[in-house]
């Protein structure tokens, strides 16, 4: 028997914790915290063209998709009861610039994405990014300084606010500034309203860390091979992932410049960041399960070494105890199907 630091006079423990763990029926009756299909955002890789979805090597299940298929996908986590996607384009790489002017063309591969899906479902809750990284042939998320040694960052935030109002205007419902420039929220806010998008809303990647786990995404959207290494140096204007009080300051300067919702990214290894942010914002609150994160768990599942179902729920289970509302993952697809009730 467990020793119990409160034995009673007779010998017996007083107090037994194990009566509410006794049955998986008592058991679901205490259960504090659910994850629900509604709770997803999934993130959804387009492509140009009318390929067969290609597989991104390193996030087993994920793919890149083209127009149509992309349509169908949406439409699919739609009756899965998942409510919100976000779009990530593959841009090729003969458009990739310096200055990443084609972020600015009414007619680039997301906004004709964010189209597609608004004519089929438009009360699918689309988000899309608003960073140059996809689109700069640097792989940078902003235009670069004169030497090259900087991003230009109120040069870089006009951009961004023309930007957000392309994709105003093409349907998107949130803008997701993940670019981590100095007065971009505010900058994004007021382009939008300017430009009659008072409705569109700003869900700002507040507490984004400089983090090795976005590896993966970067293969997949190809912005490591425009810079020609894996490991970017974004340390200028993603955060240190040691600094969780300038990681809270940040984010409630988001919430100050009007963002209707904030994100901690990536989600697992700063659940620490997205508690305390619970507790400082009455915003809701989004946490990114980010492809390094994804690719790990599926990649220790090959191995043998861990289980694929019980680590995806138990991952995803605390990135929602620590306060997250919406949960960008990868296992989006996967959650929904899993919780799926017969009627
Ligand atoms: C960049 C962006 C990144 C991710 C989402 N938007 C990567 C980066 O900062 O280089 C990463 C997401 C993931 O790893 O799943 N604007």
């Amino acid at each position: 028997m467990r020793h119990s630091g409160d034995m009673s006079s007779a010998g017996f423990p007083a107090l037994r914790a194990r009566r509410l763990r006794r049955g998986a029926a008592i058991r679901e009756m205490v259960q504090e915290v659910r994850l629900h299909p509604s709770d997803f955002i999934a993130p959804l890789f387009v492509q140009e063209g009318t390929d067969a979805p290609t597989a991104v090597g390193s996030m087993p299940g994920v793919f890149r998709l083209n127009l149509d298929d992309l349509v169908r996908e949406a439409l699919g986590l739609f009756e899965l009861g998942i409510r919100g996607v976000a779009l990530f384009p593959v841009t090729p790489t003969e458009l990739k610039t310096p200055d990443g002017r084609e972020a600015l063309n009414p007619d680039c591969l997301v906004l004709r994405a964010v189209r597609a899906i608004k004519a089929t479902m438009p009360e699918l809750v689309l988000f899309t990014d608003i960073a140059l990284d996809p689109y700069t042939s640097h792989g940078h998320d902003g235009l670069l300084t004169a030497d090259g040694r900087d991003v230009d960052n109120d040069a870089t935030v006009t951009v961004l606010g023309e930007m957000a109002a392309l994709h105003a205007a093409a349907g998107t419902d949130f803008v997701a500034p993940s670019d981590m420039m100095d007065g971009r929220v505010r900058a994004i806010r007021h382009a939008l309203d300017s430009a009659g998008h008072g409705n569109t809303g700003i869900l700002a990647y507040s507490a984004k860390f400089a983090s090795a786990y976005y590896g993966p995404f970067r293969e997949a959207v190809g912005s490591a091979q425009a810079a020609g290494t894996r490991s970017l140096d974004k340390r200028t204007y993603q955060l240190n992932p040691a600094n969780p009080r300038e990681a809270l300051k940040d984010a409630l300067l988001d919430e100050q410049e009007g963002a209707d919702a904030l994100m901690v990214k990536p989600a697992g290894p700063y659940l620490d960041i997205l508690a305390e942010l619970r507790r400082q914002t009455r915003l809701p609150l989004a946490a990114y399960q980010v492809s390094g994160e994804y690719a790990q768990i599926h990649a220790a599942a090959r191995a043998g070494w861990l289980d694929l179902v019980a680590t995806r729920n138990e991952s995803l289970l605390a990135i929602k105890r620590a306060g997250a509302d919406w949960i960008l993952s990868y296992f989006a697809r996967d959650m929904a199907t899993a919780l799926r009730q017969p009627l």
